[in-house]
């Protein structure tokens, strides 16, 4: 599809079944289209009113209204099916993701990879390597948009949206915003370069000596005090924070949530939001006192914390909760 004039070049894992739906959708309406147009050309010619014919009139057909009810709702719910099926997938990440942190902000595209490396309306990525993204905004709604790699994401203040691609294709593609968000939105753009893994390696590896983001977040960690709380054994103020990465953890009502990045954000901005049970809610509000930049290594920092192999470090095991025994 690639030559194709009118389309984009197809560069991710996405693209065959994103494709693959438009274009159903778009023979299903063509088809839809010639029908409906054919049959009323045909009949008004067929039926049309000659002289000497008087009129009959038809009393209707269940039949018929149900068919033409029934068969349109399977193709509709194909197209849903289709869409869910795609859209659940994409906001899905497979384990082992190169991760990147990607802050919006009026209006500049910022970059952020694991390692420390910074780019703003620049995104290096491995090929053929999944690469999750983790988004936020500053201010307004942003939307990341790659055509090649048909992938188009809302970015929101206040939250982490969440996407993830495997680029298929070497090359430099369009990073656009797709959301108007103020007078240079139309200047909001990028690329993103996807080069093999060795490249991209020696890329990683060149430039300005960076600090990988979970080392910074861990400097940020000991300097905002959160150490004194967040011990290492769970003897602190705070939950033990190691391991509790991608574990649900149990809270004082008896809900238990799933410890992602959207929840060591909200913990961090508005710790009283769900307390672990156990503990109280002593921990002051980070909001405004730490950039969406610190954020995102605090989270780094603190998703980096896993146990040593086969020790019991996880917050669920050393909760309030003894009984219920952590897989
Ligand atoms: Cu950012 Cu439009």
């Amino acid at each position: 599809m690639g030559n194709t004039p009118f389309w984009p070049e197809s560069a991710s894992n996405w693209a065959a079944s994103v494709d693959g739906l438009y274009i159903f959708l778009v023979v299903v309406s063509l088809v839809m289209c010639t029908l409906i147009f054919g049959a009323v050309a045909f009949l008004s010619a067929k039926y049309r009113r000659k002289p000497g014919v008087q009129p009959v009139a038809i009393e209707g057909s269940h039949l018929l209204e149900i068919t033409w009810s029934v068969l349109p709702m399977f193709f509709f719910f194909a197209f849903f099916l289709g869409g869910a099926l795609v859209y659940f997938h994409e906001r899905t990440p497979p384990q082992g993701a190169t991760e990147v942190y990607v802050v919006a902000k009026q209006w500049m595209w910022k970059l952020e990879h694991p390692e420390g490396q910074r780019e703003i309306n620049t995104l290096h990525v491995p090929l053929g390597q999944d690469v999750k993204l983790i988004m936020t905004s500053m201010d307004t709604i942003h939307s990341f948009y790659v055509p090649a790699f048909r992938i188009k994401q809302d970015v929101l203040p206040g939250r982490y949206s969440i996407l993830w691609f495997r680029a298929t294709q070497a090359g430099t593609y369009h990073l656009f915003c797709a959301e108007y968000c103020g007078t240079q939105h139309s200047g909001m753009i990028g690329s993103v370069i996807v080069q093999p893994p060795a490249e991209y390696q020696t890329w990683l590896n060149g430039g300005s000596s960076s600090i990988p983001l979970a080392q910074t977040g861990e400097k940020a960690f000991a300097e905002l005090g959160c150490v004194t709380c967040h011990r290492s054994d769970s003897q602190g103020r705070g939950p033990m924070l190691t391991g509790i990465y991608g574990k649900p953890v149990v809270l004082e009502d008896g809900r238990s949530v799933m410890v992602d990045e959207n929840y060591l954000r909200e913990s961090i901005l508005d710790p009283g939001a769900k307390i672990v049970a156990g503990y109280k809610p002593v921990m002051p509000t980070f909001q405004g006192i730490i950039s969406e930049e610190q954020l995102a290594a605090l989270v780094a920092y603190v998703k980096s914390l896993t146990p040593p192999a086969g020790a019991p470090g996880s917050a669920v095991a050393q909760s309030a909760t003894p009984a219920k025994s952590d897989k």
